[in-house]
């Protein structure tokens, strides 16, 4: 049995005038996790939101949050993310000079550590780092936005990665962010990841938790 990937959905595309309810929705659905970015306007070019939203938001889900801090020096706000209620903290590659450090630091907290590349960045960077690392979150898109268009190219960054972590022996998780849906979910665990993050496909359907199921229901046709 090939194990099940998990489906996080990013809030970043849910209706913020009605927060609530939209995170009943995910809370009912088979969703696993709720997917949060966090950017600062200097990492990425664009503003979300930071920890006390977090918290506030900690409060209505009843699902693991997995928080992808699109910011740089991460390191000073790792232990607040955490505090705030954070499951997974992903930080990003080109941000963190220190990345094993880094990393370590996440572990320390007892959130799962996870490492975004950007699209330029080649997965051979994490080459001395993965068994350290609890998952790799692939960008897709250039981060910063939703709604836009899936790289291609992420399918072979996927697969390679996926070689990586074998050899390694290690229980890495892929998880796969930007412009992700129904139209290539399954190229996608065909190619070995673990985790799909889906915001405008998932918000914007018509029935989004129909969606996730859908979502969740592809399968990759082997084991790895
Ligand atoms: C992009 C964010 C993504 C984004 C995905 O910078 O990291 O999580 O919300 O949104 P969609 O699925 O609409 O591309
Ligand atoms: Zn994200």
């Amino acid at each position: 049995m090939p194990r099940k990937h998990l489906i996080a959905p990013s809030v970043l595309a849910a209706d913020f005038t009605r927060l609530s309810t939209d995170f009943d929705m995910v809370n009912r659905s088979e969703a696993d996790w709720f997917h949060l970015d966090v950017m600062d306007g200097r990492f990425v070019p664009n503003i979300t939101f930071g920890m006390f939203v977090i918290e506030a938001m900690h409060k209505m889900a009843e699902k693991p949050l997995d928080v992808h801090l699109m910011i740089v020096e991460p390191e000073k706000y790792i232990e607040s993310f955490r505090k705030a209620g954070a499951h997974v903290i992903t930080v990003h590659h080109e941000a963190c000079p220190h990345l094993h450090r880094t990393v370590l630091q996440i572990k320390e907290t007892g959130a799962l550590a996870g490492v975004a590349l950007n699209p330029h960045t080649p997965v051979s960077v994490l080459a001395d780092l993965i068994e350290d690392i609890d998952l790799v979150c692939l960008m897709s898109v250039n981060p910063g936005f939703g709604g836009q268009k899936f790289i291609y190219r992420t399918l072979e960054k996927t697969r390679q990665l996926k070689e990586m972590i074998v050899a390694a022996n290690s229980n890495t998780l892929i998880e796969i962010d930007g412009g992700v849906g129904l139209q290539n979910a399954e190229s996608l665990l065909q190619a070995g990841a673990d985790v799909l993050v889906a915001g405008s496909s998932v918000f914007s359907s018509d029935d989004p938790v129909a969606t996730i199921a859908r979502l969740k229901a592809f399968h990759a046709s082997f084991d790895f």
